[in-house]
């Protein structure tokens, strides 16, 4: 049988165990995942210990781990972060997730004008994605302008410039919107029937700036694809093998969408 798991802290409320088996069973593979509560200075015992086929990292790892792997994915090194583990090889299936989740949504983002609120690791597997499909430009809204800066000057390196004029494309990626933060909105930049509004929150399913962007009239899209998609694109490293075909996403977003219904 083979194992694969989460790690994180905390990782309680994780569903990518529910993702996962749902994704297993489609396949009729034997194997099972499970989630882990690994501490900050746990992991690197836990890297070298473990006996897992493959593993997801989540907060607060997904930075840190890096100096304890022994191998490192191109894209995880650009992104500096990891979100997945083969082999004691680190992998970044977070930017995979959102791209194959603007597919899903018919999202075509060449020449669009985008702005990512946030400046953590999920905005910049998102901003080296939009980079990847050919943005025309990308902005960065963020708290903290030290890490606002860091982020637009690492897009700017990779030759993408900042949103002159109004965005197109909006995306949260920030906390604010879930947990604590439920009743916080990320951004109040003015939203119209132009926007297309990403969240990569996906519980709630809608949080209230999506309510309220849809309400303006606007295109909205949770974060649960992009979930999805970078929980297949890990049991394809996992896996060595392409599962894509053999899956039915719209059964396992149904799994899940009822799962995080019935958990309100
Ligand atoms: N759907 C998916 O598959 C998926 C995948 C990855 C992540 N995510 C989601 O993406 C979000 C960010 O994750 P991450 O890994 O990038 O986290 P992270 O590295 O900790 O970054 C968090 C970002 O949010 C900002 N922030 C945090 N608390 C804030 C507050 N109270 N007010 C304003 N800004 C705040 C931080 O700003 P400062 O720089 O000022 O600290 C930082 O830019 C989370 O909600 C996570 O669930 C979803």
């Amino acid at each position: 049988m083979k194992k694969f798991a989460v790690i994180g802290n905390p990782v309680s409320q994780s569903i990518s165990p529910l993702l996962h088996t749902t994704i297993i069973k489609q396949l009729k593979i034997d194997a099972c995942y499970e989630k882990i509560k690994v501490l900050p200075d746990q992991i690197k015992n836990f890297i070298n210990k473990n006996n897992y086929d493959g593993y997801n990292v989540t907060i607060p790892h997904k930075n840190n781990i890096i100096k304890n792997l022994k191998y490192l994915d191109v894209y995880a090194q650009e992104i500096t972060a990891v979100n997945c583990v083969y082999n004691n090889k680190g992998y970044n299936t977070d930017w995979i997730g959102f791209l194959h989740a603007l597919k899903q949504n018919e999202i075509d983002i060449k020449d669009k004008s985008c702005l990512i609120i946030g400046a953590g690791g999920a905005a910049y597997a998102i901003a080296f994605a939009l980079i990847e499909g050919k943005a025309e430009s990308i902005s960065v809204e963020n708290r903290n302008l030290e890490n606002k800066t860091k982020l637009e000057n690492w897009i700017l390196k990779k030759g993408v410039s900042p949103t002159n004029i109004n965005p197109k494309i909006i995306i949260n990626c920030t906390p604010l919107g879930m947990g604590r933060y439920e009743h916080k909105i990320p951004s109040k930049i003015e939203v119209s029937d132009s926007h297309i509004i990403i969240d990569t929150i996906y519980n709630p399913l809608k949080t209230k700036w999506l309510r309220q962007c849809e309400k303006l009239g606007a295109r909205t899209i949770s974060g649960l694809d992009m979930l999805i998609f970078q929980g297949i694109a890990s049991l394809n490293i996992w896996l060595n093998e392409n599962i894509d075909e053999h899956i039915n996403f719209k059964i396992i977003k149904t799994t899940l969408e009822r799962h995080l219904c019935l958990q309100k």
